[in-house]
């Protein structure tokens, strides 16, 4: 007795991108309110301007509807063609159920609904689920969303995350093409820095000592910079490699938008010529984890930065540690 599978192997493509931005604009000057800290220290150490802070109303799920429908406009999609929802997140507050069934319900979609977590590297991960699933014919159609509200779990006065995190949404379309628009992901951990990045408290434990406070996130933060800045470097060259391409074919670069410096660092280390556009996002969003990467390269092609057809870097990492990376043509 065999089982009978479809072995036809398709093309998998982005084919739509949409953000949602979370609306309060958060100068340095209000965060520092709480930590010993400085506009120029900010700046200086991670480029960050402002960042953007959700109203209560906007949830996850809000920012997240908000990204997709973007999405499914601009790949000419209605929401029932849509056959997998995969929610890249660590700040839905509810264990279970996940923030995916809720969106795709509010979307008017009953597809295969599911939460990843892959901290700030869950985007590129959902990528590459749905890149093989519209290969092999899992679903014809994928929408993937970064999302955070990580304001709801950063601690105003821990100086080492307070003026970092943000919250917003991005969300990309993965469905059948002619010709392949995404390449191979390059992806992994590194378990030993589990303690890198990390929430503070187990719930079990913040309920045993009775405190009324949430746990928050907690970062080593030059030991995450250092990691990043060297060995994410070596994982997008190899990203590249795997896609057949190197930095002269490359149009734009879209890092995960944790600090400026290290952006500019692993841009340094890759020698990418002055012709690649490299996002910058951070400046005024902040570090949205799950959701800068695809936030990041919305805005670029909003503003006509990144074109239809440019090739295009993704890389991304973050708590466990996590990276995932890969290579695509810009819808
Ligand atoms: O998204 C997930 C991945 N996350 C990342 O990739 C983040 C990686 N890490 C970073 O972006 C950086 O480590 C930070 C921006 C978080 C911190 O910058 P840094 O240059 O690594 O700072 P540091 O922790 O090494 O501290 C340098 C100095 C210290 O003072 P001394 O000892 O040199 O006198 C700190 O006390 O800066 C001081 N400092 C601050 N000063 C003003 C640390 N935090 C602050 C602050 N404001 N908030």
């Amino acid at each position: 007795m065999t089982i009978s599978v479809d072995t036809t192997t398709r093309h998998s493509a982005v084919l739509g991108l949409g953000l949602y931005r979370a609306s309060r604009v958060v100068p340095n000057s209000e965060v520092i309110e709480g930590i010993d800290s400085s506009d120029e220290w900010i700046q200086q150490r991670s480029g960050i301007i402002e960042r953007r802070f959700a109203l209560p109303e906007e949830t996850v799920v809000v920012m997240s509807v908000g990204a997709a429908r973007e999405a499914l406009a601009d790949a000419g999609i209605e929401a029932g063609q849509v056959d997998c929802v995969i929610v890249a997140t660590v700040s839905h507050m509810l264990q279970t159920p996940s923030a995916a069934t809720a969106i795709a319900h509010e979307l008017g979609s009953t597809a295969a609904a599911f939460d990843i977590s892959a901290a700030c590297a869950g985007f590129c991960h959902g990528m590459a689920l749905a890149s093989d699933m519209v290969r092999a014919g899992t679903a014809k159609y994928v929408l993937v969303i970064g999302v955070e509200r990580l304001s709801d779990i950063t601690s105003a006065s821990d100086r080492g995350t307070a003026f970092i995190f943000s919250d917003g949404a991005g969300a990309a379309i993965v469905g059948e093409s002619d010709e392949q628009g995404i390449g191979p992901v390059v992806w992994g951990s590194d378990g030993e820095q589990y303690d890198a990045i990390r929430q503070t408290e187990d719930w079990r434990d913040v309920v045993a000592a009775g405190s009324t406070e949430m746990p928050h996130l907690v970062m080593k933060g030059a030991e995450v910079f250092r990691w990043a800045a060297f060995a994410m470097a070596k994982v997008a060259m190899e990203t590249l490699d795997r896609s057949g391409i190197t930095v002269d074919d490359l149009d734009v670069f879209v890092p995960h938008q944790a600090n400026m410096r290290i952006t500019d660092a692993m841009a340094r280390s890759m020698k990418l010529p002055e012709h690649v556009t490299i996002a910058r996002d951070i400046a005024h969003q902040g570090n949205s984890s799950a959701a800068s990467v695809p936030l990041a390269l919305r805005q670029l092609v909003l503003d006509g930065e990144a074109k239809s057809g440019d090739i295009a870097l993704l890389i991304a990492f973050g708590a466990g540690l996590t990276y995932a990376a890969q290579v695509i043509r810009v819808p």
